[in-house]
């Protein structure tokens, strides 16, 4: 079979997680509505998803909405509810026809029940994909998520000597899926702002100025080319360090 160009990287980031920030900027420099920047940043989200299936990504995952962001004006917490119910209508069928898995992370009691209900309808469609999973991060918080794992933990009455890493893990919203290989943050802001705390431990992370409607397929190729010069060593040694058993 032909080789794609798509085909030419050495190193593929298992699962990627993306902070999509920067839309109020994009707009403010185009004298633009800050909804018309959330917007163009569902329309690219859509494109990514799509370069990451063509990429053989398996996992991503996308910060969408904080747990903090519900400070905002009200307009804009709604503008975005809204988005996210529109994005939902307009692209389950594709992502279905894509093989695209479609799941949640974060606290949905909060949300609006027409938003949970598509979620729900997403989730459901989709619960046989396994093209890539589509992990939406809508009232995520890192902390927020740590502290419903320990509520979980107690309630279960685990004794406290049986808590080890594991019984975090399995208690996270993210129980199913790997930890991030690749944390992506656009826009030029340098913090994790409370996104996959635990899960990004051992991430890599890449910072572009960017702004996250203008990320397109190139700048998720040149962040996966990057990720493939990075040397992983979760606190060890390479296994080329190894090798040369230099130890002077
Ligand atoms: C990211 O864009 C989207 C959300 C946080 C919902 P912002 O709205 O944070 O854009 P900037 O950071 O103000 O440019
Ligand atoms: C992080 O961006 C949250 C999302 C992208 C959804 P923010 O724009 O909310 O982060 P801060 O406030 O600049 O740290
Ligand atoms: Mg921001």
């Amino acid at each position: 079979m032909k080789k794609t160009k798509e085909q030419v990287f050495e190193k593929i980031p298992q699962h990627i997680a993306i902070i999509m920030d920067g839309n109020g900027r994009w707009a403010k420099a185009r004298l633009l509505p800050r909804m018309a920047g959330h917007r163009a940043g569902a329309e690219n989200l859509r494109r990514i998803v799509t370069a990451c299936t063509d990429f053989g990504v398996k996992y991503l995952t996308i910060f969408a909405f904080s747990t903090e962001n519900w400070k905002r004006p009200a307009d804009e917490v709604n503008g975005l509810m809204d988005i996210f119910v529109d994005f939902l209508d307009k692209e389950i069928p594709k992502l279905h026809a894509q093989g695209v898995q479609i799941r949640h992370i974060g606290s949905r009691k909060e949300l609006n029940s027409n938003l949970k209900m598509k979620l729900q309808n997403g989730i459901e469609i989709t619960r046989g994909n396994d093209r890539l999973v589509l992990t939406l991060a809508i009232n995520y918080g890192g902390r927020d998520e740590i502290v419903h794992a320990v509520q979980e933990i107690v309630k279960q009455g685990v004794p406290a000597d049986a808590i080890d890493e594991l019984t975090i893990k399995e208690h996270l919203y993210t129980v199913d899926l790997p930890d991030p290989d690749l944390v992506i943050r656009t826009s030029g802001e340098l913090r994790t702002s409370n996104f996959l705390l635990w899960q990004s431990a051992y991430s890599e992370w890449l910072f572009t100025e960017t702004y996250w409607p203008d990320f397109n397929k190139e700048s998720l190729k040149k962040a996966i080319l990057d990720y493939g010069t990075r040397s992983r060593r979760f606190g060890g040694r390479t296994k080329k360090e190894e090798e040369e058993a230099y130890n002077g």
